[in-house]
């Protein structure tokens, strides 16, 4: 796979159209356009965070190099070295270009950027390979989605500008493609990767929290305000955990287990419990835990598509007939946010 992305990295981000475009932009005509709620600041500041975040790309590019190198995976020592990072040091760029359309000097940008460069990153979840791609697979996506609604944000009075993020947003599409299909693969190659899977998903963080937390911190509230939907993102994230780990009950699998890292209770009994009760029977629980969750989020198709080569008259069945209400049942009682996957956006 990774054979394939070096020969065929895809079109990487054009910087000097982005300065180029810079005389003609007319950012400040945002402020006027901005939703109720949003102001001024704000709108300077969802632009730093992005700047901020992807000024650091050398810090997480370092983790990933020191986990390739311990477990001797020349595959993401070469994708994080030759792919991702060229990649994504081009992404400030347009950020920057925004900012001093905005009324920002160069100096003072580079002079928060070299700030937050030299903060130490660290990272919390994770260094196997599985959990770097799966890291990657979470960070990628979050991103992607904070952009397009950066993009839709300004198009209505700076079209131009919302083009260059919409460019940046289309390589974050693909990081997240990427990641998802790394992580599929190991874990098809050995299931026992589920565990430190779940643990990264669990432990979860944006880089953000710590680089910059003072604007990171402030992104949840932001994202309603901007035409985010949390239920959207649960969606889409349980989605691609599912496409990660390869089959529903697998994925139920790895849902309960980020409930169990996190200690969630559910009424009297607490996720821990139920793993273990659900371990002793051997995991047949699962599949109806990674079915409920599919409903839950509005994906059962997902699971009535995989059984129709099954069984045409499935639904008829007195299995189906019990599983379906005890499914639904379980769907009811789940709380799938998006708190409950520690994820903050950007
Ligand atoms: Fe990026
Ligand atoms: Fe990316």
């Amino acid at each position: 796979m990774v054979d394939r992305i070096e020969k065929n990295p895809g079109a990487r981000l054009d910087v000097k159209a982005f300065q180029d475009a810079q005389q003609r932009l007319d950012t400040r005509a945002v402020v006027r356009s901005l939703p109720p709620g949003l102001t001024e600041e704000d709108f300077v500041s969802i632009l730093r965070l992005a700047l901020l975040t992807e000024c650091a790309t050398n810090s997480y590019a370092a983790v990933f190099e020191e986990g390739a190198r311990k477990a001797d995976a020349q595959w993401l020592r070469r994708f994080n070295t030759n792919v991702w990072v060229p990649d994504e040091l081009l992404h400030a760029a347009p950020f920057k270009v925004l900012l001093m359309s905005m009324g920002y000097t160069e100096g003072e940008l580079d002079r928060q950027v070299r700030e937050t460069q030299e903060k130490s990153y660290t990272h919390g979840s994770g260094t196997l390979p599985v959990q770097l791609t799966t890291f990657g697979l979470m960070q990628e996506y979050l991103t992607d989605h904070w952009y397009g609604l950066i993009a839709h944000l300004v198009h209505p009075a700076a079209p131009e500008a919302a083009l260059m993020v919409a460019r940046v947003k289309k390589r974050e599409t693909l990081h997240t493609v990427w990641y998802r299909n790394m992580t599929a693969i190991q874990v098809e190659s050995n299931p026992r990767l589920l565990g430190p899977l779940a643990e990264t998903l669990a432990k979860f963080s944006m880089p953000g929290n710590a680089l910059v937390p003072e604007l990171q911190g402030r992104a949840t509230a932001w994202l309603p305000k901007m035409g985010g939907d949390f239920q959207h993102m649960a969606r889409d994230m349980v989605r691609l955990i599912h496409e990660s780990t390869g089959d529903v009950k697998r994925m139920g699998r790895v849902l309960v287990d980020i409930a169990a890292h996190k200690g969630y209770h559910h009424g009297p009994v607490s996720a821990r419990t139920a793993k273990r009760a659900l371990d002793g029977l051997g995991g047949p629980g699962y599949g109806l835990i990674g079915e409920a969750i599919l409903e839950r989020v509005g994906l059962s198709h997902v699971f009535s598509k995989q059984k129709k080569g099954r069984a045409i008259l499935f639904h008829n069945t007195l299995a189906e007939r019990v599983r379906a209400p005890v499914r639904s049942w379980i769907a009811r009682q789940l709380e799938v946010s998006f708190d409950a996957m520690n994820v903050q956006p950007a």
